[in-house]
């Protein structure tokens, strides 16, 4: 033991005279003062010493101990370490880089839709997710055995009150509230009692649109639409208007957009058609506007709702909504 101690008290003086950089010095502390460095592993050996060995092998031990450390300190000084002097700042160096948070791709999406339709002269509001019955369905001509009502995708909180299931029901809200003309958009969560799976959540989010005047035709609609789109997905993008059905609007549209893996060629991710469904939209009912106290004879109007989550997966190549709401910073690090 005497032997080894000796040893290694010259191996570090040797090691010590060879250390200039951090790194080395970070090796330096590594192999001899860690928890599994030579010197703890010389400390682990003397349980197998005569008992009678063991005192004058302890007391070499801690002095070896303590020369190191103060060998480090003064070494970590003249390396430069947090004790160094000016003169050994290497300004050669690239300068250490911050990690900012950032905004998560979600919030990142509801931004960019809302960017490019503020520019259109959009403004942006908002609703409660608790809602009553009237808000979410009644007001917005659905009929009362419809299927969305439906104890399977909605949350009920008493019989009458739920929590949305869409963003519509600010559509009834905001004609409540004000006088055409409106141009509005309307973010916000939503919920649906649906499994968890890789394409559907239970709480996810929307933006609602709602145009509405005293001449607004389908030709506003698909125009503003295709703005949108455009600026969103880019300018080459393809486009396609489905006929469609929503109790709220006359007639209903979805939009397609060329499917951003395949190009339109068919693939697994657009199910072989070539084409992704981007949003629902239509010509707002007559008997949506008479809920809301707008007259129908008088006004016209059209209306729209995405998909936040949709929206971004389909930008971006995501192909699992669980995804974006697992905060995994492999994931959201990449959404910079
Ligand atoms: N509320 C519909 C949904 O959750 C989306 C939607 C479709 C909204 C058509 C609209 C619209 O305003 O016109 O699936």
């Amino acid at each position: 033991m005497k032997e080894q101690i000796h040893a290694l008290r010259q191996v570090i003086k040797d090691d010590a005279s060879n250390v200039d950089t951090t790194e080395a010095l970070e090796s330096f502390r590594n192999t001899y003062l860690a928890r599994k460095g030579k010197i703890a592993a010389l400390f682990e050996q003397m349980k197998d010493l005569p008992k009678e060995d063991k005192p004058w092998a302890g007391k070499e031990l801690n002095a070896l101990r303590t020369e190191t450390e103060d060998l480090y300190a003064s070494l970590e000084a003249n390396v430069g370490g947090e004790s160094g002097d000016a003169n050994s700042i290497d300004y050669t160096l690239p300068g250490r880089s911050y990690h900012f948070g950032h905004r998560h791709i979600v919030s990142q999406t509801i931004e960019d839709i809302k960017a490019i339709f503020k520019n259109m002269g959009f403004s942006v509001v908002t609703g409660p997710e608790i809602e009553t019955d009237y808000y979410n369905f009644e007001s917005l001509n659905f009929p009362p055995d419809h299927p969305a009502r439906d104890m399977q995708d909605t949350f009920f909180v008493t019989p009458d009150i739920v929590l949305r299931t869409h963003t519509s029901p600010v559509q009834t809200r905001v004609m409540e509230q004000q006088e055409p003309p409106i141009r509005a958009i309307m973010p916000g969560k939503v919920y649906r009692n649906e499994v968890v799976t890789a394409r559907s959540h239970m709480q996810f989010h929307q933006v609602e649109g709602l145009c509405v005047d005293t001449d607004i035709t389908f030709a506003d609609l698909k125009g503003t639409m295709v703005h949108f789109a455009k600026q969103y997905y880019g300018e080459s993008l393809k486009y396609r208007f489905r006929a469609s059905y929503f109790p709220f609007t006359e007639p209903s549209a979805e939009m397609d957009i060329t499917c951003y893996l395949c190009a339109g060629e068919g693939c697994r991710v657009c199910k072989n058609s070539g084409w992704l469904e981007i949003l629902g939209c239509g010509m707002v009912d007559p008997n949506v506007f008479k809920s809301s106290g707008i007259d129908p004879e008088r006004y016209t109007g059209y209306a729209f709702g995405m998909g936040v989550e949709r929206t971004a997966m389909l930008r971006h190549g995501i192909t699992d909504i669980r995804l974006l709401f697992e905060n995994d910073l492999r994931v959201n690090k990449q959404f910079y």
